[in-house]
């Protein structure tokens, strides 16, 4: 069957290979680095001036489209998926790793009608790889098709997550309690990219079996849940439910055995939803 969104996903890699390539200029150029809800959340000029890229370009194309971009989030604009045909924007992820030009930066654009994910770009211009997922599909990392690792037993498998930026000392300490079990069953490693979005891709690369999150956001997961899904994973919450996109935590592991393994080790902490409406308190 015909695909019609086949159009709309050609041009989001062509964007996305655009903004990739002012991302991998502005690392040889003066970057301007400010703060948002803390001293170790880091927004650049190159982050906001690639999602208006992003954004300027799609709107171009999709006049009528609904859009959701970190950057414009931070700015005051709504976070709410509709029915509404909606790109879901990460301009740079992996600020922190662009700012110190540690290697795994990239450009997260997903896409959804009728709140269901459609297709999903992943673009790591580091490394020159452009991670695609078509929703019934298939994903592929520079046109080649990806697979989950077919590992089943938890006490072979590596697992990633990351630390997020929010440094509240129970934060923090749930963090490293649920780290430390997994470490403890044990795993043969735990593994910290500081790109949530290039951390599925490497599940969806069979490089690792696991990656799991709490405090992300949909942007951060969007276009990479595709990819992951269609390279035969399986996403989930905490709790072994279905991935709610706006939970701000995420579990995609390479099959279910593995994801329920890591999901009953994880001690949740409260984070308000992404589409809670906007209040006094810093989404971090
Ligand atoms: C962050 C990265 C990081 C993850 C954070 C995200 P950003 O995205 O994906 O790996 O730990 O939770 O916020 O802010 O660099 O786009
Ligand atoms: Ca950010
Ligand atoms: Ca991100
Ligand atoms: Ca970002």
């Amino acid at each position: 069957m015909a695909d019609p969104w086949q159009n709309a996903m050609d041009y989001a890699v062509a964007v996305a290979r655009k903004a990739g390539a002012v991302i991998r200029h502005a690392l040889q150029n003066d970057m301007m680095i400010m703060c948002k809800s803390s001293s170790v959340d880091l927004v650049t000029k190159t982050d906001q001036k690639v999602e208006e890229l992003i954004l300027s370009s799609i709107k171009e194309k999709f006049p009528t489209h609904s859009f959701i971009g970190e950057e414009s989030v931070s700015a005051g604009q709504p976070c709410v998926l509709t029915e509404s045909p909606t790109w879901i924007i990460d301009p740079v992820d992996g600020t922190t790793n662009f700012v110190h030009g540690f290697p795994f930066v990239a450009v997260c654009i997903g896409f959804a009608v009728s709140k269901e994910l459609v297709f999903g770009v992943v673009y790591s211009c580091m490394e020159d790889k452009m991670y695609t997922g078509r929703t019934g599909k298939g994903a592929f990392c520079n046109g080649e098709p990806l697979h989950v690792s077919k590992q089943t037993d938890i006490r072979q498998c590596l697992v990633i997550s990351e630390f997020g930026s929010n440094r509240e000392p129970q934060v923090v300490s749930k963090i490293f309690s649920t780290m430390k079990k997994i470490l403890c069953i044990p795993v043969h490693g735990v593994r910290s990219i500081g790109s949530a979005a290039i951390n599925m891709c490497l599940v969806a690369s069979g490089s690792a079996e696991a990656y799991y999150e709490m405090g992300i956001h949909c942007w951060d997961i969007a276009a990479a849940s595709v990819i992951v899904k269609e390279a035969g994973g399986v996403l989930m919450d905490a709790e072994g439910g279905p991935l709610d996109l706006m939970s701000r935590q995420v579990v995609a592991a390479n099959n279910r055995t593995i994801a329920e393994r890591i999901a009953k080790e994880i001690e949740a902490f409260p984070a308000k939803r992404d589409d809670a409406p906007q209040g006094d308190t810093p989404r971090n």
